[in-house]
């Protein structure tokens, strides 16, 4: 008896701790464009989020997408936004988009789901206050290359390498934002 309440009660705090994980971008304000680089970003300071998730793209139209699609297998929580090349999701313009951050083990136990939103055809502009979010982006990757630069010694070059190559990405996100404006 006593047993059966404390699962229970362990049960309700995973799945408290798993709530307070939300994605910001994308979102139904902000959407991403088709063959682009789009941001991801997330509540990676809230309380108790898990370190390691899978990013995954759904539909809520199975006839869009029967089921969602690992776009990113392991994301570590603290690089907190991430761009999203279009090697990595190369999805239709439409609507009813979702993204979803999943349990890297089992990527139907889902911590967070993001609104509804909208891909855009190629050449959409991004809302205005797009721009802002891109270049906060780009710091959060120039910071997260700043960190594994320091840490590379210990991991080897390729986190450096992949930090490097956001930065860059970030870069031409910026770049291209301008170049519409
Ligand atoms: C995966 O997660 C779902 C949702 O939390 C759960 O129902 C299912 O039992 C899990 N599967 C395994 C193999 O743990």
């Amino acid at each position: 008896m006593q047993f059966r309440s404390i699962a229970i009660s362990v049960v309700a705090v995973a799945s408290m701790a798993a709530a307070q994980l939300t994605v910001t971008t994308p979102s139904a304000a902000n959407w991403w464009v088709a063959k682009s680089t789009n941001v991801l970003q997330w509540s990676c300071k809230a309380d108790n989020v898990p370190q390691t998730f899978t990013v995954l793209i759904g539909n809520q139209n199975p006839a869009v997408l029967v089921q969602p699609l690992a776009i990113i297998a392991i994301q570590n929580n603290y690089d907190c936004s991430v761009l999203i090349t279009q090697d990595q999701a190369n999805q239709a313009a439409g609507t009813g988009y979702e993204v979803l951050l999943a349990n890297p083990i089992n990527n139907t136990d889902v911590y967070a789901r993001s609104e509804a939103f909208e891909i855009k055809p190629l050449g959409s502009l991004y809302p205005t206050q797009q721009a802002e979010q891109v270049a906060s982006a780009s710091a959060a990757a120039a910071s997260a290359s700043t960190t594994a630069a320091s840490s590379s010694t210990k991991k080897g070059n390729s986190a450096a390498g992949l930090g490097a190559s956001l930065v860059l990405a970030a870069a031409g996100v910026v770049g291209g934002v301008l170049a519409v404006l």
